[in-house]
């Protein structure tokens, strides 16, 4: 045993996220999570990746899972990343993900994967006809962070629990290889009014592509008469918009609608809510559904744009993992050592 002071990772700063190749995106991935790649890019060194590993946990047509996968590298491209400053590159090229996530198996403990409360509502009733990997999977997200030493992991909130596994494990790495700060303790990015976006039938639930209504969600794909029309159908109450933080609280579906409108202006709901106070939704919903097909028609367009050219996709990606492998393999090899294989 070393001593239990801990010694913090003195490496660089480094950004890593990820999202599933298991169904269309939405406007709560693209709030949540691809903007903020988008933003992050100029700031650090930044690694996004397609997480198709992590897609198979639930059953994926292996004749379309390919496609899926270019089309969130589309989705990446579309929403401002640019593979000359972030690598941008499919989780299954690093195969070294796979092997640090087994490492990692034996450092976390069943006690902690058992609280994680993704797997119990993905599992629904029938947990022991779930795929083993659905139930370990947030080992591998955590494999996924730190084989790049990520410090900074933007998501949505509902990735939280997920971050904190990951720190709890590259803890246990650290201490019981005697490794102080050799695996940093990554921080979740979940700032904003971006980080929860919720249904537009239900302000209790989170906007899902799971969701059985189209009309719940808007799709990164939807075009300007569908966003429109999914807007003004969204559920809402009779009263005008207040003109205080708390009052819009009481109100779910009226915050969300009002969330919707700060992130994608990069405005606070304050300052939304100081424009629009007293206003019914009459005119509160046409504003918000022309900066909504303001803000979402060139990224749709631009995503058609590159899934024409399926091949320049490939080219990112593959370019994408070639970088990717390096650090990974890298990281590998120094935690083979560390755990004392042969060879190492
Ligand atoms: P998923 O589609 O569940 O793979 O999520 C991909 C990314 O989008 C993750 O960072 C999620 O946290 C984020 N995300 C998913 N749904 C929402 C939502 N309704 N609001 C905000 N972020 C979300
Ligand atoms: N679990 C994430 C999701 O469902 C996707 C993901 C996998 C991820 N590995 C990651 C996100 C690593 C951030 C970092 O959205």
């Amino acid at each position: 045993m070393t001593d239990q002071t801990p010694v913090s990772y003195a490496g660089p700063e480094r950004v890593l996220s990820g999202v599933q190749p298991s169904g269309a995106l939405h406007l709560g991935n693209y709030l949540g999570a691809l903007v903020k790649f988008a933003r992050l890019q100029h700031e650090i060194d930044t690694f996004i990746f397609v997480a198709d590993m992590h897609a198979i946990t639930v059953w994926q047509d292996p004749a379309l899972l390919a496609g899926q996968t270019r089309e969130i590298a589309a989705a990446y491209l579309a929403s401002g990343l640019d593979p000359a400053k972030a690598t941008i590159f499919p989780q299954s090229a690093v195969p070294e993900h796979a092997e640090l996530a087994w490492i990692f198996n034996c450092v976390a403990r069943l006690g902690w994967l058992d609280r994680m409360t993704q797997f119990k509502e993905k599992s629904g009733k029938h947990k022991e006809r779930s795929s083993v990997g659905l139930y370990t999977y947030p080992v591998l997200q955590a494999a996924d962070i730190l084989i790049y030493k990520a410090t900074k992991v933007p998501v949505g909130e509902d990735q939280k629990q997920h971050l904190e596994l990951t720190r709890d494990i590259a803890q246990k790495f650290n201490h019981d290889f005697e490794a102080p700060g050799f695996f940093p303790l990554p921080e979740p990015l979940i700032q904003g009014p971006g980080a929860r976006i919720m249904s537009l039938r239900d302000g209790q639930a989170k906007m899902s592509k799971s969701d059985a209504s189209d009309l719940s969600r808007i799709n990164l794909t939807d075009d300007a008469d569908a966003i429109a029309a999914k807007i003004r159908k969204a559920r809402t109450d009779p009263e005008a918009l207040p003109d205080t933080l708390e009052a819009l609280a009481l109100r779910p579906e009226a915050d969300n609608l009002v969330g919707i409108f700060a992130a994608l202006g990069g405005e606070s709901k304050a300052e939304v809510l100081a424009r629009f106070a007293g206003q019914g939704f009459g005119v509160f919903k046409p504003a918000l559904a022309d900066l909504a097909v303001s803000a979402l028609s060139p990224v749709s367009e631009a995503m058609r744009r590159y899934l024409d050219d399926p091949a320049e996709i490939d080219r990112i990606l593959g370019a994408g993992a070639l970088k990717a492998r390096e650090v990974a393999s890298q990281t590998v090899a120094e935690v083979k050592a560390r755990v004392g294989f042969w060879g190492a």
